[in-house]
């Protein structure tokens, strides 16, 4: 049976970890990889935008030895003419072996895995979910800190919206002795759903609070995350909410000297530039991983 990522509980304990080890030797011996998906080809349909994550897809594949179509703007395709995501997904089918997909619509890439017979990535879906980054941060969070377990992650901005916090959380809460503090103004607290169903049923500890300086101190991983302008409904609550958080060098100086800094990318003003110089600014090299972390995703999903 063909098998899809939608969401991050698609793939077990032992799945993830898995795919973690692969990446981690795709890292070491990437020439072992180069030909692995010769001949397959990877469809991008991309209806919002996205850097990272559609390049990195694309980059993946391309280091596989396989090739790639898609389209990076629903406008340019014929969803513009009012095409359902299904037919799309439909006709996508006849030309690769495997999609990505992101869009706008909270489930849109679960109905095109429903109606295909090849696997499909959701590689975002409104502020649903977000698993292709949450991979992304596990293998960032186990080469920096060389463990999954025994961490106080700390995840601060826009947790409403914020579609990779919310898969983030449900992934890291598989591990042992893990704790959270939330940080968020009240307006963008983290969705009931994931506050009662994962963290409360599981009995994962954790806390809210509203600032940085009361939090910092005390954690592991600080993950920082963008306000989602267009999940919003209105312009003047984005404006007040957009600078909520800065961090800056000063913020920095009473937190761990193993900190690890990690954001999904694209940063608006929630780091300051000055910050990308600390060793523990980890965000860039998270986007590195991003790639790896795929090729193995791929390469599983297409039973390679
Ligand atoms: C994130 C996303 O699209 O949800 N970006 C990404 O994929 N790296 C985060 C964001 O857009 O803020």
């Amino acid at each position: 049976m063909k098998k899809d990522l939608i969401q991050i509980q698609d793939l077990s304990t032992a799945e993830i970890d898995h795919l973690i080890d692969v990446a981690n030797d795709i890292i070491a011996r990437p020439q072992a990889y180069q030909e692995r998906c010769l001949h397959k080809k990877l469809a991008t349909l991309f209806y919002e935008p996205s850097t990272r994550t559609r390049l990195s897809f694309e980059s993946a594949m391309w280091d596989l030895g396989g090739t790639v179509i898609g389209f990076s703007e629903a406008s340019s395709s014929s969803a513009a003419k009012g095409e359902s995501v299904a037919d799309t997904a439909r006709t996508v089918e006849c030309f690769a072996d495997i999609i990505a997909m992101r869009h706008p619509k909270e489930g849109a890439p679960f109905v095109a895995s429903q109606a295909v017979n090849i696997p499909v990535i959701n590689a975002g879906d409104g502020g649903h979910h977000h698993p292709t980054q949450t991979l992304t941060d596990l293998l960032t969070i186990s080469r920096e800190r060389g463990r999954l377990d025994n961490l106080v992650i700390g995840c601060c901005g826009d947790l409403k919206f914020g579609r990779t916090v919310h898969s983030l959380i449900s992934a890291m809460s598989r591990y042992q002795n893990v704790r959270f503090v939330l940080i968020s103004p009240p307006e963008l607290r983290i969705p009931e759903p994931i506050r009662v169903e994962v963290l409360e049923k599981q009995g994962i500890p954790y806390q809210e609070v509203t600032s940085i300086e009361e939090a910092i101190a005390d954690l592991d991983i600080l993950y920082m995350t963008r306000v989602q302008r267009e999940r919003f409904f209105n312009e003047a609550d984005y404006i007040r909410l957009k600078d909520y958080y800065i961090l800056t060098p000063d913020k920095l100086k009473v937190a761990k000297p193993d900190l690890s800094i990690l954001h999904p990318l694209p940063r608006v003003n929630e780091i300051s530039t000055e910050v990308d110089k600390d060793p523990r600014a980890a965000y860039f090299r998270q986007v590195k991983n991003g790639k790896f972390i795929r090729m193995a995703l791929i390469m599983k999903l297409l039973e390679v």
